[in-house]
């Protein structure tokens, strides 16, 4: 049976796209708030019988989290197979401890509360640094897309001579993925961040790459401090102007225009967040893996490739 796409707010087009590239139908809904505030979930196409997808970019995942939970539940209600969540970017995981006294682990919690009404979820390059994968958490089936080979080939064919950098310890995975992609070199600089917006940047040595253009590679960017605190001291030592790259548009409001004030040749990020810094499509390769999580006929396989995130 054809599986059956369910946007939440803000996600119709990449619902549609990904309906599209995953061989299923984009379903109809209905999601708003009462005037109260309280959350109304309708669902329109019938999902009994389907897997039923839930599309929600977990950018705001404070705002979606409830019409998300009663939707899955709804979608289960209502007779679908299983409900599955597609999250693009998933929210909740740089809590991965506590890292001053009486702090909740949200990343934890946030993980439970998911797994309890979905039945698998794929996404794109998770924010994973103290937990080896999401089964650490997440005790349902999860497909982990990874944005190296778009962002690679997007270097290859926009910056010349590039020189990768991943901007702290925690980058490093993306960098090195991204510098093997785009056959660069690579090298990672040292963090230390004392507060929200205070980020100090150690950089190596640049005399074996000044030829190269700095492409600066994380994950996330949030505040920007950790770009901007890297294209400081890289214009410091004299470097060109650093490409400023990032998988997961989050940009905390001001944060765009405040790195680019900081002079960057350019800030691009892949789509998983809708952004005008988008550059990147990784809408094709989060439909093959969904695909693969839908496609019967490759139940073994799909065991392996769910727990190999
Ligand atoms: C943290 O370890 C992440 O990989 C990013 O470096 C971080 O979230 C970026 O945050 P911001 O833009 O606020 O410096």
């Amino acid at each position: 049976m054809t599986a059956i796409f369910y946007a939440l707010p803000a996600n119709d087009v990449l619902a549609e796209r990904l309906a599209i590239g995953a061989d299923g139908e984009a379903g109809s809904l209905c999601v708003r708030n009462f005037p109260d505030g309280e959350s109304f979930v309708r669902v329109d196409t019938d999902p009994s019988g389907a897997d039923a997808v839930i599309v929600a970019t977990l950018r705001h995942p404070n705002e979606l989290l409830a019409p998300l939970l009663f939707l899955a539940d709804g979608l289960h209600d209502l007779g679908a197979h299983r409900v599955g969540l597609v999250a693009p970017y998933l929210a909740y995981l740089r809590q991965d401890a506590r890292f001053n006294s009486g702090e909740a682990i949200t990343s934890r919690t946030f993980a439970q509360l998911l797994s309890t009404h979905v039945d698998w979820l794929v996404t794109v390059d998770p924010h994973l640094h103290r937990y080896a994968s999401l089964d650490a958490i997440y005790p349902i089936p999860t497909s982990v897309v990874h944005a190296a080979p778009s962002i690679g080939a997007w270097i290859g064919q926009h910056v010349a001579n590039p020189w990768i950098l991943g901007p702290d310890a925690e980058s490093r995975q993306w960098a090195e993925q991204v510098a093997a992609a785009a056959g660069a070199p690579v090298s990672i600089l040292s963090k230390t961040r004392r507060g929200d917006d205070d980020v100090l940047e150690t950089i190596p040595a640049l005399e074996a790459h000044r030829d190269r253009t700095p492409v600066l590679v994380d994950d996330i960017v949030s505040t920007g401090q950790t770009m901007i605190a890297a294209i400081r001291h890289l214009r410091e030592g004299g470097a060109p102007s650093a490409v400023c790259l990032a998988v997961h548009a989050v940009f905390a409001p001001g944060a765009h225009d405040v790195l680019a004030a900081a002079g960057p040749a350019r800030i691009v990020t892949t789509n998983t967040i809708p952004h005008a810094s988008n550059a990147i499509d990784i809408v094709p390769a989060l439909a093959d893996a969904i695909r693969a999580v839908l496609t019967p006929a490759t139940v073994e396989a799909r065991g392996q490739l769910l727990h190999a995130g």
